[in-house]
């Protein structure tokens, strides 16, 4: 483990005891307070070698959650690829807020779908399929190998049938389906960095697909297309929610009212204090 460590701390790793620790929780099969419990543990020998080479990983600055296939969301493990954006705890804001909301409304059955835009590894629509039991939910997604993960992350937590996944871009696979009026929420977290921004992120943040992070010239490509296209699906009183980046807030907000179908929208922060989600209603 020291030595883990040191190489870490040597290769500029951010927090390396806790990536250490977190490495060698995910070879031993046991969550990471065992390595405190046990004063000592054996590494099956088995092991050993996948050991050394998620080590060799993480030391090229391979995201953590890619060098061990795995991020926590929501409370539930999804696995995670290279070809997969990394699930991120602002999303869980956008998450919990729209559950909290849903659950507090009566469900109509002529209103009772959900729509996830880019679903990525599946982690919004299936955290959601998981607590709000009633909802049929369409989960789109550009990247075929993307869509795999997600519906593997689908079946390991059993709501495969809750959920279908649709290969396309944006609302095409949606737009014959009859879904006009029926749809209770529009959610995404969107490709959103601008174009130009995306050489000044992390070598880290940079190793996750471009296609999860390219949001257009300003960033601002899919908000545009989203708050077009949304009113055409939604019924009335149904929600638009959308996660944000820095500084995006004003400019998101300027697209929604200028659609003149959304009543104003409502931001929601985020732990660093950033209006991180905005939630606005189909009039
Ligand atoms: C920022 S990631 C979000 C992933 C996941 N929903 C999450 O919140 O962690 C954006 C996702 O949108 C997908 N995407 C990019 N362009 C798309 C398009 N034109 N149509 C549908 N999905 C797209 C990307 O492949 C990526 O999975």
């Amino acid at each position: 483990m020291e030595e883990t460590i040191l190489k870490f701390k040597k290769k500029g790793i951010e927090e390396p005891r806790l990536n250490a620790e977190i490495i060698l929780s995910s070879i031993l099969k046991k969550p990471r307070s065992y390595l405190y419990l046990e004063s000592e543990y054996l590494i099956p020998p088995s092991r050993l070698c996948l050991l050394k080479k998620l080590v060799r990983r993480r030391s090229s600055h391979i995201p953590l959650s890619y060098t061990i296939r795995e991020q926590d969301f929501m409370g539930l493990k999804f696995r995670v690829t290279p070809a997969v954006f990394i699930p991120r705890p602002e999303t869980e804001i956008l998450v919990e807020k729209v559950v909290k909301i849903l659950q507090k409304e009566p469900i109509s059955r002529k209103q009772n779908i959900i729509i996830d835009l880019g679903t990525g590894c599946g982690n919004i629509a299936i955290s959601i399929a998981k607590q709000l039991s009633d909802f049929k939910i369409y989960a789109v997604e550009i990247s075929k190998s993307a869509l795999e993960v997600a519906f593997q992350n689908a079946r390991r937590h059993r709501v495969e049938k809750r959920i279908t996944f649709l290969w396309g871009d944006v609302f095409s696979p949606l737009r014959r389906m009859n879904l006009r009026g029926r749809v209770r929420l529009v959610i995404s977290n969107p490709p959103y960095i601008a174009g130009p921004q995306i050489k000044r992120l992390s070598p880290e943040v940079r190793k996750e697909p471009l296609i999860a992070l390219n949001g257009g010239r300003d960033g601002l490509k899919f908000f545009k297309r989203i708050i077009q296209e949304a009113p055409l699906f939604l019924g009335q009183g149904g929600l638009l929610a959308l996660e944000m980046g820095y500084n995006q807030a004003g400019k998101v907000e300027k697209l929604i009212i200028a659609q003149k179908e959304f009543e104003s929208p409502e931001f929601i922060y985020d732990y660093e204090g950033i209006q991180r989600v905005i939630i606005s209603r189909r009039i």
